[in-house]
């Protein structure tokens, strides 16, 4: 009996504890609390918190949403359904959510073929933006296909053959084309197979050879006259792409905006599991993080998935055309994540070396939170590049040397979930302390046009980017 009693009236305390501790809790929950969001504490969130509180397991589940779509390629029907997963999960976290439309030029190749006539079959890439085409011609030796080539080689009616390296793809084919050569073939100056880009679409087909092949087929115009046959099939049409921008408002959304971007879309025939969904689930779970725990620094954050990197870096330079007066205005810092889960080091650079404060906080970020990196001059690969370009201080953060970069081989089971949660953390930790002082932001970023390898091609976007 006495036992019994003892249990109760234990009973009865440990539900009142409980009651207690319900109340307190809700009382709190009411007080700091409308939607399940918990309050940072005074100082905010510490980069301990964060490395606590990010999870690499979410984005990882965002990597796997977006790869089963099937490889996103820009202006396809993949892209759009990942920029719909995008959006809902922003909206999910709270943010204001807008897709930015913009116009493509869509590519599709469907293979191309390319054989000597009584001869050998080749194995020819089909070069990006080369239109298709059906021609049985003589092949002429032009050398590296600058014009003073072409004015002796005699490749008018012909197909012209051309050496890789010095200038652009696109250089050679249009000199080809200029001399009324009907299409072109360029084969590659080292060792093995090259895919490439014309960056916009040529006169005359265009396709790549490897080395071995080109060296076969110039060996053989020395000794006769070699007729060859050359087929591309290729889809060139205008179609939309867009970006997914969501806002999480500051403090003081008059002084300042940090973006912190990736690219959704990918290669054809690609996952594009690490190029670069990787970045884009880094970037979702960033946002939850700071959504949940009621972010409220000063400057404003945009989260932007950008479509279309792959064919020239278009969903960045839209946004940039579209957002010139505030980016310039109000930016004060972009981090731009792209292939972040495969590879050897973190890599930490922009552009130009000196002109972004924002890649030696990131640095010195990640050696606060003993992370190893390495510094590196970033190339206009990315869709840091017209941030940069724009006057914003960017920071490119990388792993370096992934072995399955554009090939079907990119899939999920190579991402490394340390190295993606760590790089993820880092660039929360970064997004964060940027924000939080925006007036000391010094605008340092890269004169417009300053930096040489965006100097040589800034005649038109399409062409900042081009292989040699
Ligand atoms: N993610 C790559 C850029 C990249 C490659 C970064 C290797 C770091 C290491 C990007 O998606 C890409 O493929 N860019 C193109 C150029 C772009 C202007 C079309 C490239 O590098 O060929
Ligand atoms: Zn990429």
């Amino acid at each position: 009996m006495k036992n019994v009693y003892r249990k109760w009236y234990a009973h009865r305390i440990t539900l009142g504890i409980l009651l207690i501790c319900l109340l307190v809790g809700g009382a709190n929950a009411l007080m700091n609390d409308e939607n399940g969001k918990h309050d940072a504490d005074e100082n905010g969130l510490s980069n301990e918190d964060i490395q606590k509180l990010y999870k690499g397991k979410n984005a990882l589940g965002h990597i796997e949403q977006l790869v089963n779509v099937g490889p996103r390629v820009a202006g396809g029907d993949a892209e759009k359904k990942a920029a719909k997963y995008i959006s809902r999960k922003m909206v999910s976290y709270g943010l204001d959510v807008t897709i930015q439309k913009f116009p493509i030029l869509y590519f599709e190749d469907k293979g191309s073929t390319l054989k000597v006539v009584n001869g050998h079959s080749l194995n020819p890439n089909t070069l990006f933006y080369s239109p298709s085409g059906e021609i049985t011609a003589q092949i002429a030796d032009c050398g590296l296909g600058y014009p003073e080539n072409f004015t002796t080689c005699g490749a008018s009616g012909k197909i012209a053959l051309i050496q890789r390296g010095e200038i652009f793809f696109w250089q050679k084919v249009q000199n080809a084309a200029n001399a009324s050569a009907l299409a072109a073939i360029i084969y590659n100056n080292q060792q093995g197979n090259f895919t490439g880009t014309l960056t916009f679409v040529t006169d005359i087909p265009a396709v790549g050879v490897n080395d071995t092949e080109g060296k076969y087929l110039v060996k053989l115009l020395k000794r006769k006259t070699v007729t060859g046959k050359i087929k591309v099939d290729t889809i060139t049409e205008n179609r939309t792409s867009q970006n997914v921008i969501g806002t999480m408002k500051g403090k003081d959304p008059e002084k300042g905006i940090v973006y912190l971007g990736g690219h959704y879309d990918s290669v054809s025939s690609s996952p594009g599991a690490n190029d670069d969904a990787s970045g884009i689930g880094a970037m979702l779970e960033t946002a939850r993080l700071l959504s949940t725990y009621k972010y409220k620094n000063k400057a404003t954050l945009n989260f932007i998935a950008f479509g279309s990197e792959e064919t020239g870096l278009d969903g960045s330079f839209n946004y940039i055309e579209k957002n010139r007066k505030e980016v310039s205005a109000k930016g004060i810092g972009m981090i731009n994540l792209d292939m972040i889960g495969v590879g050897g080091k973190r890599l930490i650079g922009n552009i130009d070396n000196n002109s972004s404060n924002l890649t030696n906080y990131t640095r010195n970020k990640a050696s606060a939170m003993n992370l190893g990196w390495k510094p590196f001059t970033a190339e206009a690969n990315s869709d840091h590049t017209y941030f940069e370009e724009a006057g914003v201080p960017a920071v490119f953060i990388y792993q370096s040397e992934d072995p399955w970069y554009h090939t079907s081989n990119d899939t999920i089971d190579k991402i490394n979930k340390v190295k993606l949660e760590k790089n993820g953390e880092l660039a929360t930790a970064t997004i964060y302390g940027w924000a939080k002082n925006p007036q000391q932001r010094a605008k340092s970023g890269m004169p417009a046009g300053a930096a040489s390898s965006l100097k040589k091609a800034s005649v038109h976007h399409d062409i900042l980017y081009s292989e040699e």
